[in-house]
């Protein structure tokens, strides 16, 4: 037996999944609602965390061997569409080389979701320019091990 208020949820759910289908991919909505790789990795061997424009962050954290990337996680305060840009670089990047994923770009996070509205591309942007700085991170603390002590 299902109460009013399970009945006027159900309805309030379904306007809210028409709305965001009306601006959406099925891509981006599946990488928004259940996002892959979202967490941290503890002492991870590459880290970026970027604060785009709009005053959101996107954090990326990498677990390298070999120079190939092993694992990676992300983290965000942001829209819908920062989670989905950091779900789906996340899944690009895994089992990648470091070279493979530094040509990542925001068109490759774009394409892989199937497009963001104009509003929302910076938001795959910031997915990529984390993730660039996560590898930066890797490669300076790399030459200089020392310094992933002093790392925030
Ligand atoms: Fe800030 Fe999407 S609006 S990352």
């Amino acid at each position: 037996m299902t109460s009013e208020f399970d009945d006027s949820f159900k309805e309030l759910e379904q306007s809210v999944m028409e709305d965001m289908r009306r601006v959406y991919t099925e891509k981006t909505i599946d990488h928004f609602l259940n996002p892959r790789n979202l967490g941290e990795i503890q002492a991870p061997d590459g880290f970026g965390s970027v604060t785009g424009p709009c005053g959101d962050t996107l954090e990326i954290c990498l677990r390298v061997n070999n120079r190939r990337i092993m694992n990676t996680t992300f983290w965000t305060d942001g829209c819908g569409a920062s989670i989905a840009s950091g779900s789906m670089v996340t899944e690009l990047i895994k089992g990648k080389s470091l070279a493979e994923a530094q040509r990542i770009t925001q068109d490759d996070i774009l394409n892989a979701l199937g497009g963001l509205p104009e509003e929302s591309l910076h938001c795959a942007l910031l997915g990529a320019n984390t993730l660039k700085e996560a590898i930066r991170d890797y490669l300076a603390c790399e030459k200089e091990p020392w310094k992933r002590a002093y790392r925030r």
